[in-house]
């Protein structure tokens, strides 16, 4: 199959009229790409779990632009999760709901809830309110990799697998959207994101949060999250503990592998790469700056491939707030291969 790459805004009625068609189209969303069909129509939506490889039993996140849409979509909106929609839509949050027959039960991984996001991204509105459809759309990388912030990603994973691609730039956000599952009395947050539990906190009294987002031993609540995340073939291992033994434990490692003729680097802070200019390394921007490390965190995991590093180290942030979602999508990459050095 060709690929259609679409860059001009013009031509995003071609766009519209394969996603009538039931074809699949990549596209920017605030947070990351999205692999979109429409949601209703299940032939479609197949497409979206072979193009990407994905197990079925994970259910895909229906994007809409109008609240309209929402209530065509789910049966019931608690009153907590309206303080939500009205704090946070459009916005990087998806809400889990009980759904209506309406929703085909392969979108839905065969759950009796769906899940649904009102994006902020103006393309993507545009292609929902344009073809009059609720779009499901999961992260467009091939199962299991990282998920892709640019164009160029996606066509890497799903070239010559999808109809198009629309080439809207680097994503501002960089990591998926927070999910909160609205259907019982507490809600639980089953991903973190950059709408952190304290901003959650703000707006409703009482929140649980899913143990399984760092914990390996926790078996995760969202169907999704039980499989192999984010994962580069690079072996990524996080080294915890204060910045100094962080940096005599990586340098020690480095030595070892070195000797052991492995290619090896590092994957850390720029204010930490003076220490090891003799290894290839990727910056992850500055510590100070979370937002920043969060939003080249996807893309500096794929750089890992691109310098073909067998091994690579990298370390523990804080995990509160945004560090918080930044250690989820760390810790799952680097198979929880975690080294404690204090
Ligand atoms: O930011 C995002 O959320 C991106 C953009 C494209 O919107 N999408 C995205 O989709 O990350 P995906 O499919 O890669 O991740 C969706 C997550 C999965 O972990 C899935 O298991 C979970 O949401 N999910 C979907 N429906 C669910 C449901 N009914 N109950 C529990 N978890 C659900
Ligand atoms: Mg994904």
């Amino acid at each position: 199959m060709h690929t259609l790459i679409i860059s001009k805004i013009d031509e995003l009625p071609k766009a519209v009229q394969i996603l009538q068609d039931g074809g699949l189209v990549a596209t920017p969303s605030e947070t990351v790409y999205g692999l979109c069909a429409n949601a209703l129509d299940s032939y479609a939506v197949k497409n979206i779990f072979l193009a990407k490889g994905r197990p079925a039993d994970n259910p895909l996140i229906i994007h809409i632009a109008t609240i309209d849409m929402l209530y065509k979509l789910v049966n019931h909106v608690s009153p907590t999760a309206q303080k939500l929609i009205d704090k946070f839509w459009p916005g990087p949050l998806t809400l889990i709901f009980k759904s209506k027959d309406v929703v085909p039960d392969i979108t839905r991984g065969g759950l009796d809830t769906v899940a649904i996001r009102f994006t902020a991204n103006q393309t993507m509105q545009q292609l929902i309110l344009e073809s009059g459809l609720p779009l499901a759309a999961p992260s467009a990388n091939t199962s299991g990799k990282p998920s892709p912030t640019n164009a160029a990603r996606v066509l890497a994973d799903l070239g010559g697998k999808i109809d198009a691609i629309i080439d809207g730039g680097e994503c501002a956000i960089g990591l998926e959207s927070t999910v909160i599952d609205t259907t019982k009395d507490i809600p639980i947050i089953l991903r973190p994101g950059i709408i952190t539990e304290d901003m959650i906190r703000d707006v409703v009294d009482n929140i649980q949060i899913d143990n399984s987002i760092i914990d390996q031993h926790s078996s995760p609540m969202s169907p999704g999250l039980k499989y192999t995340h984010y994962a580069p073939k690079t072996t990524v291992s996080i080294i915890k503990g204060q910045n100094s033994h962080i940096i005599k434990t990586i340098l020690e490692l480095i030595e070892t592998d070195i000797r052991d003729n492995i290619s090896v680097g590092v994957l850390l802070p720029e204010e930490l790469l003076g220490n090891f200019t003799h290894v290839p390394s990727i910056s992850l921007g500055s510590i100070d700056n979370l937002t920043q490390i969060a939003n080249g965190l996807f893309e500096n995991l794929r750089k890992l491939d691109d310098l073909k590093l067998e091994k690579a180290y990298t370390m523990y942030f804080v995990d509160t707030g945004v560090g918080y979602a930044i250690m989820n999508r760390l810790i799952k990459a680097s198979g929880h291969r975690i080294i404690l050095v204090d």
